[in-house]
């Protein structure tokens, strides 16, 4: 079976865009794969989070994830910090990686417009050891959303550079989904990509109850409709039809898709009201049995603390594979 492994920082409530972009493949593809999911939060440090926030989310994250239907049986599920070997990779790989390439990555030059003050070294170094968390088990699919794609891009360079000095011992990973786009859900407002941190009533986050989600969607950017018909649609209002999509059933789709094509500026057939209300029903439904199970798990400590152990021992087992080949190609062992 080919190798599988993706991330999330626990940096909060996990969001539509997490599930759309990335936990929904998680899930499909832990049948035909031999999958590792965790929670990076060692990458979460590089925001200097609050301690105590930082340990429920993590907690959080796993709780989500098997909400979501992760089968901690199927997969390995497990916290980046629980497994070192990624630290040793990340040192080697730390010397093949270059200051000016590390520099230019979009997420780095973000970072440092968000947060001026604290413009640290792991930072820079953020896609390094995302690349580490993926060699170390020589995963080759790498199921993400399209924010990912420069971070794979570059751990593909790394395992590169390695193999070409050291000897064929990483596989090069790749970016996936099942739709040959990688996903990009947009925030409500329509200002960029849905995330963790920014207007949180722009945020669908899988936590939030029936009247948040009503409010939120209803509060949704929509405008006066299509000025002649069949014209394209503005990303925001794409980006309603993709979350509709994602929850709604085919015949609902439809009927709004046929009202967007024959509406024209005269003749504004579709009521982006109406489409709000039938999107905000479903998705609460939607969200609903994720919200609850999540609750649950998150309070059962036994249960979570079993599940953590478990997925660290899979993911070590397979990481001190990886990085006994590693040491002995740069001469370590
Ligand atoms: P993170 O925690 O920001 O996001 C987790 C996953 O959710 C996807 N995602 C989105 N997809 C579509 N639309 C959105 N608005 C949206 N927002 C988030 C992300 O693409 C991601 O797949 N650097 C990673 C964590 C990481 C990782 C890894 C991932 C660390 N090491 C190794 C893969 C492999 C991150 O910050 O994701």
């Amino acid at each position: 079976k080919e190798v599988v492994l993706s991330g999330i920082r626990p940096t909060g409530f996990l969001h539509l865009g997490n599930y759309f972009g990335a936990m929904r493949n998680y899930v499909r593809m832990q049948d035909d794969y031999n999958c590792y999911f965790f929670v990076a939060n060692w990458h979460s440090l590089t925001t200097h989070p609050d301690t105590k926030e930082l340990k429920n989310s993590v907690h959080r994250v796993i709780a989500e994830n098997i909400a979501c239907g992760l089968d901690p049986e199927k997969v390995a599920l497990y916290i980046q910090s629980d497994v070192p070997e990624i630290a040793e990779l990340y040192l080697y790989l730390n010397m093949l990686a270059y200051k000016g390439e590390l520099e230019k990555t979009v997420t780095f030059k973000d970072k440092v417009r968000q947060q001026p003050d604290n413009v640290n070294a792991g930072l820079l170094t953020y896609p390094v050891l995302q690349a580490a968390d993926i060699l170390i088990h020589r995963a080759v699919k790498v199921p993400v959303g399209k924010d990912q794609e420069q971070h794979l891009e570059m751990a593909r360079n790394f395992a590169e550079r390695f193999n070409y000095r050291y000897g064929e011992v990483l596989p090069l990973p790749y970016a996936f989904n099942y739709d040959s786009e990688l996903v990009r859900i947009m925030s409500l407002d329509g200002t960029g990509k849905m995330s963790k941190s920014e207007n949180q009533m722009a945020t669908l986050y899988l936590a939030d109850d029936e009247d948040t989600i009503r409010k939120k969607i209803m509060k949704a950017k929509t405008d006066q409709g299509p000025e002649t018909p069949g014209s394209a649609k503005p990303d925001y209002i794409q980006n309603l039809f993709t979350l509709m999509g994602l929850v709604s059933t085919p015949d609902t789709v439809k009927k709004f898709e046929d009202d967007f094509n024959a509406s024209s500026a005269g003749n504004c057939i579709i009521r982006y009201g109406d489409m709000k209300k039938q999107l905000a029903e479903d998705m609460a439904r939607f969200i609903r049995p994720i919200r609850e199970k999540a609750a649950d798990i998150q309070h059962n400590k036994e249960l979570l603390s079993r599940i953590i152990l478990q997925g660290a021992d899979k993911a070590r087992a397979s990481a001190s594979a990886t990085l006994q080949l590693v040491r002995e190609a740069v001469g370590m062992n």
